[in-house]
């Protein structure tokens, strides 16, 4: 049926197949990019907006047909003054992240303002509430708004800051083809003669698989091929620790979770695809699942992957005597406190395109968080060199953790190689959602004294964590569990021990704060119990325990250096003196995270500065840009060490040049790869010094590989122990208002050095948007190990309108070990969070509440979450 509308001006005639959605046939038929598929057919990201006879409406939920007659307008259609406007305002407010949400949201926001020029912030959060972002935690995204407003009506406006070094508030690298869509996420990529791919799932939880009949699936007109474990031509089992997770499960074999891929299909197009990989026949005999992390270490227990016992981990943490401690404190508290499981739901589904090169390497873009891990599992799936694969990072649409294993770049590439041609795997949010591993549910028993005068005497603590079908970093988010389990106070006796178990649930692993959130929400828990008890006042009971350069850390490490939880405490006193004053419910809760991965790993920070012909100077690191800024800050140590203009520098990111880094993770890239860069920059530097011209150095490489590996293992015999590189520190307060809802959170954080204010802020922000969904609203419940619900609304993500006021305070205790004094901000925000919700809750109605999310509560209550008004 042919279908004919007009799309920004012009009239467009398409033939969509039949029940095809506005969204598709605008991205596949017509090329416009600015808008995205987050959820489709869901409605409810507001990442596919378009304005369709004046009014807006998300496409993904219209058929192709019913825009026939109708005039379309995207954001590629508005008038270059709206457009200048629209990115200046985006990236001069610091409201763009990852980007994936902003076109959508711009667009938003133009409909707003062409029907209310002078909005208020509470229209703004208002009209932007069917969109999702899962990044900035809306505060910079009204700020933008604002701004944009005040443009439109004729005002000037900021501009974005167009160089600078370390503190200037650089607008983010590529912010304004990030605002209008026009940076491309790999979903947006094309290749001449590309294939489309589709994944076919596992049906149960767990089952043995008896037979897989692709027959009916290759029969399918479209489809190029059709493959399975039968066509891996080298190792199929791939993981970043263990070597558990099968890139495909093979007749024979069990199935472990609702995730487990048993095809793929590649096809002319992607509805093709999907189509055959629904007709892929498996035969099953399901077997009963286990689901409990206490059942599944008990003896006699079925063994859920082959390649591990159901014990993946277990950590301990032993100084002292906490027993002995315990029985002669003045006070003891303890409970026992449980946290849930939570979906990263980035707006960005996962993506890989793989395509033959000529010579004969494939070409595989990614979007994960470690490109060279990415490539070096890929080449040994397909059985070839690791020179053999070129990758390429495509700065993803957020990740915050979950974009660290293997999606589907794997199988991409098997189809690339099987077909000799391009192929695009995209995962719908369905899919997503079954396959990539979640924030671990933590159930933690926590017994805490103190003495007469409020100070910690011991802490003893039992944790076990869900780590679902496939190690994943499990093992390392219950031991930084345990390693963060005293927070940030001074504990003379610890006996924590952590337990990480395999289950039939979907695959746990890293998510923003990896275990030192849940530790924080029992051990901030006990400290307001122990204020109670000894009649302290939650703040001074926690002042008198912040530790202080000199004072040991839970792992036995002497903190030698930049130990700023006091200086935060201290920033947040007169607003939480002001917030009691007036009778309002405060909660108050601290919190550390570890910058670097730490506990005796290697670690890198790998640069390489070249010179090009055209003048500029490319960057290349190891790490992955996400959203939280990383290339921005390399620019800025760049331009600052040279003294050459930010714009002068390119940063890339892809297997030039020999840069492996390990994973995006533990806060590390701004302190491992910045040191990297400063190093190469500095040599640069000397060239410049000498008189040359970066003309005199066109094709010149500047090289830096930093290695650091002094930090020791967890509980290794070792005379000095240095568990991590580097700590961040915080403390936020938590105020409710008069119907119990949260009003205002602040937040102080020390982040050694802000190399820039702007994305330290929105790093924290965005942490706390996070940080409250995971106090009040936010779960992924499963049953029988498959969610029960794949709707973002469900889920739980707040929306604009549902955000508090929020003031962050950024607090420098230069970090001796980072470039310039800095140190990972991009966790931290959310690890005090659901503490100080839990606390002002308390103050509020007098219930300490030990489970999350707390939706017995009137802050959660008061939650949207989107369920309310859409267009
Ligand atoms: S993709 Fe249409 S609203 Fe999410
Ligand atoms: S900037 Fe909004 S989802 Fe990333």
């Amino acid at each position: 049926m042919t279908v004919e509308f007009r799309l920004n001006g012009k009239t467009v005639t398409v033939e969509p197949r039949a029940g095809e959605s506005l969204l598709e046939t605008l991205r596949e038929r017509c090329g416009i990019r600015s808008l995205k598929d987050g959820c489709s057919p869901q409605g409810q990201c507001g990442c596919c907006l378009a304005l369709i006879d004046g009014s807006a409406k998300v496409t993904c939920a219209m058929t192709a047909t019913s825009a026939a007659g109708r005039e379309i307008l995207t954001l590629e259609g508005l008038p270059d003054t709206d457009r200048h406007l629209f990115a200046r305002a985006f990236a001069a407010a610091a409201g763009v992240q990852c980007g994936f949400c902003i076109p959508g949201i711009a667009l938003r926001a133009k409909y707003l303002l062409d029907r209310h020029p002078s909005p208020s912030r509470d229209d703004i959060a208002q009209a932007i509430d069917v969109h999702l972002c899962r990044c900035t935690g809306y505060k910079k995204i009204v700020d933008a708004i604002e701004l944009m407003a005040r443009g439109r009506r004729g005002e000037a406006i900021p501009a974005p800051v167009a160089d600078g070094g370390v503190g200037a508030r650089l607008a983010r690298y590529d912010a304004i083809r990030s605002v209008l869509g026009e940076r491309p996420f790999v979903d947006d990529l094309d290749r001449p003669g590309l294939l489309h791919g589709a994944l076919r799932l596992s049906d149960h939880p767990r089952a043995r698989v008896r037979r897989i009949d692709t027959s009916r699936a290759k029969a399918l007109p479209g489809v190029v091929a059709v493959v399975t474990a039968a066509d891996v031509p080298g190792q199929r089992w791939y993981g970043l620790i263990e070597q558990d997770w099968p890139g495909f499960v093979a007749e024979g074999e069990e199935v472990r979770c609702v995730g487990d891929v048993v095809a793929a299909v590649a096809a002319l197009d992607r509805h093709s695809a999907r189509e055959a990989a629904a007709l892929v026949d498996v035969e099953y005999d399901v077997l009963p699942a286990v689901l409990d992390p206490v059942a599944s270490i008990a003896p006699g227990a079925p063994q859920v992957n082959p390649k591990h016992a159901n014990l993946l981990s277990r950590s301990t943490i032993c100084r002292g005597d906490a027993d002995a401690a315990l029985a002669a404190s003045a006070h003891v508290v303890g409970g026992t406190w449980q946290t849930q499981r939570i979906e990263h739901l980035y707006l960005e589904p996962e993506s890989a395109l793989a395509e033959p090169l000529a010579d004969g390497r494939l070409h595989l873009y990614t979007q994960g968080q470690g490109i060279f891990d990415d490539r070096r599992q890929v080449a040994a799936f397909l059985a070839r060199s690791e020179d053999e694969i070129f990758v390429e990072l495509v700065p993803n649409g957020g990740a915050f953790g979950g974009k660290e294993d293997m999606s589907v770049q794997a199988q991409t590439a098997l189809l690339a190689q099987a077909t000799g041609r391009p192929v695009k795997l995209t995962l719908s949010r369905e899919e997503s959602i079954r396959l990539h591993p979640k924030r671990h549910p933590i159930r933690m028993e926590y017994t805490v004294g103190c003495d007469a005068d409020g100070r910690l005497t011991a802490v003893k603590a039992r944790m076990i964590g869900d780590s679902g079908a496939y190690a994943s970093v499990g093992a390392k988010v219950l031991e930084r569990a345990a390693g963060h389990g005293c927070g940030p106070y001074r504990v003379p006796n610890v006996d924590i021990e952590s337990v990480a178990a395999y289950t039939n649930n979907p695959p746990c692993g890293a998510m923003r704060g990896f275990g030192a959130n849940q530790a924080h929400f029992a051990i901030e828990g006990c400290m307001d119990l122990l204020a109670k008890k000894t009649a302290l006042d939650p703040w001074e009971i926690r002042w008198r325990n912040a530790v202080e350069v000199g004072d040991v850390f839970s792992t036995g490490q002497v903190l030698e250096k930049s130990v700023g939880i006091k200086k935060t405490l201290a920033a947040i006193k007169p607003h939480y003196d002001r917030a009691r004053a007036e009778g309002r419910a405060v909660g108050i809760a601290c919190g550390l995270k570890n910058s670097g991965i730490g506990n005796g790993a290697k670690e890198w920070g790998k640069a390489r500065l070249v010179v090009e012909p055209d003048g500029t100077v490319s960057i290349y690191n190891g790490y992955t840009e996400m959203g939280q800024g990383l290339l921005t800050v390399l620019v800025q140590f760049a331009a600052e060490v040279t003294g050459l203009p930010a714009a002068c520098f390119r940063p890339k990111v892809d297997s030039t040049y020999q840069l492996a880094c390990g994973q995006t993770t533990g806060s590390r890239a701004t302190l491992f790869g910045g040191r990297a860069v400063t190093s190469a920059a500095a040599k640069l530097r000397a060239d410049l010094d000498a008189g040359l011209r970066l003309a005199n150095l066109v094709g010149r490489v500047y090289a830096a590989d930093v290695l650091v590996d002094d930090t020791t293992e967890l509980g290794a015999p070792v005379a000095r122990i240095k568990t991590h590189t580097s700590f961040g520190y915080a403390t936020q307060m938590c105020v409710l208002d008069d119907r119990g809802r949260v009003a205002k959170i602040v937040a102080a954080h020390d982040v050694g050095r802000a190399v820039n204010p702007s994305l330290c802020e929105g790093q924290i922000e965005g942490s706390i948007h996070m940080g409250l969904g995971y106090a009040l609203t936010e779960e992924l419940v499963c049953d029988n190990g498959m969610p029960v619900t794949f709707k973002l609304r469900d889920i739980g993500v707040l929306r604009a309108r549902d955000m508090p006021e929020v003031e962050v305070i950024l607090v420098e205790d230069p970090e001796p070990e980072g470039p310039f004094g800095a140190k990972g901000v991009g966790e931290i925000g959310l690890v005090p969070t659901a503490a100080a919700v839990a606390g002002a809750l308390e103050a509020f109605d007098g219930i300490r509440r030990y489970t999350l999310p707390m939706k017995d509560s009137p802050a959660s209550r008061a939650m949207s979450v989107g369920r309310r008004s859409r267009s």
